[in-house]
């Protein structure tokens, strides 16, 4: 699986130069490739979300970043693009990184030298991620393995961890693949994240494309289906971990932990080691996105005759809070899953971590 160009998020078209995503906001129901044209679609694609997920967004904004600099090379411009780019959403540490990687990447070079070079590095750090992420899938599946071994699997998610948020694979779902394609009978409990649904939208549709049975539930119904016995185990993917293992991910993973906690379910985080930030001592020192209110008061899905609609759900003078993102402890984490190996959630796991990667 995920051999062929047409398994991923977003691709290089060479004949047009131009970079391709997935609008996200139209799945399930409407498959749309779109190109990104200019800084300002990239940043829009980002801010709306038809990007969306840790290291996608990374990814599209390495390669926005490459756009701006293929129209000015300055030094001015490379400080302006990045910050535009970097003002999109603020959670995701991912984005940060690969905006970072391009800039030390093409910094020292002759103005001329450098639109070249940061769309080589685009290319590559989209490249790197599809091996973190395949590496991040058997890593994961010794984990799962261990579960119950020779029998089926339960396993719960939440929002879109999958290929739609990376390029390939995924991360709290490319064990989930592996496992499936090593003929380990796996069923996945996709929540269905409200407000935006990435569970019901994307969670599922990805999973039924690659033939892996699942089943949405409601948010509220997951600690039920935990104290049933119903969960062998969560995991979840995060979009910035602090240096003490705290993991911030999607609002309501946090609740998932705690009942998780509860009932004995082992509660794993998949996550390329991008998505650490070094620089942040702990979960409450993470920005988190608050998105506006329509997106609670609203919902958005198709009729009988397959017409986009949006409708309204709350009495009209209704307002809403919405955070998009929480912080789950590091002590509700039962292990972090990563391309360079499976650690305990807290300073030491993760320093650990950091001398594999760097070698030391
Ligand atoms: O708001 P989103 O859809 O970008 O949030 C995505 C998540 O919370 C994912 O769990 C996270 O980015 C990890 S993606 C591999």
């Amino acid at each position: 699986m995920f051999t062929t160009d047409d398994l991923c998020s977003l691709r290089w078209d060479a004949v047009s130069e131009r970079v391709e995503i997935i609008d996200q906001t139209l799945l399930p129901h409407t498959l749309r490739w779109c190109h990104l044209e200019s800084l300002q679609s990239y940043c829009h694609a980002i801010s709306t979300m038809q990007v969306r997920g840790a290291p996608l967004i990374g990814i599209t904004a390495a390669y926005g970043l490459a756009h701006a600099l293929a129209r000015d090379a300055s030094n001015e411009a490379l400080a302006l693009a990045s910050a535009t780019l970097l003002a999109t959403r603020p959670t995701a540490v991912n984005l940060r990184w690969a905006l970072d990687e391009v800039g030390n990447a093409v910094r020292e070079l002759a103005p001329s030298a450098r639109p070249r070079a940061a769309l080589e590095k685009a290319h590559a750090l989209r490249d790197e991620d599809i091996a973190n992420c395949e590496r991040i899938g058997d890593n994961g599946l010794q984990l799962l393995r261990a579960l119950k071994p020779g029998e089926p699997l339960n396993i719960m998610t939440h929002c879109n961890a999958g290929w739609l948020a990376t390029i390939q694979w995924g991360t709290a779902l490319a064990p989930v693949y592996k496992a499936h394609a090593s003929g380990i009978p796996v069923h996945v409990w996709v929540s269905e994240t409200r407000p935006r649904n990435q569970g019901t939208n994307l969670t599922a549709w990805e999973l039924q494309r690659a033939g892996v049975p699942c089943t949405i539930v409601t948010d509220n119904s997951c600690g039920q289906l935990m104290r049933q016995g119903r969960v062998d185990c969560v995991i979840v993917g995060s979009d910035r971990t602090a240096a003490n293992g705290d993991v911030c991910n999607k609002v309501g993973t946090y609740l998932k932990a705690l009942a998780a906690h509860a009932n004995g379910v082992p509660f794993y985080v998949a996550l390329p080691e991008s998505t650490i930030d070094w620089s942040c001592p702990g979960g409450d020192e993470i920005p988190i996105e608050e998105r506006d209110e329509s997106e609670i008061l609203s919902i958005a899905g198709v009729d009988a005759a397959g017409d986009l609609l949006e409708v309204n759900l709350a009495a009209s003078q209704s307002s809403a809070l919405n955070p998009a993102f929480d912080v789950t402890p590091a002590e509700l984490v039962g292990a972090l899953i990563t391309e360079y190996g499976n650690v305990e959630a807290s300073e030491k796991g993760l320093q650990h971590l950091r001398s594999i990667a760097t070698g030391a």
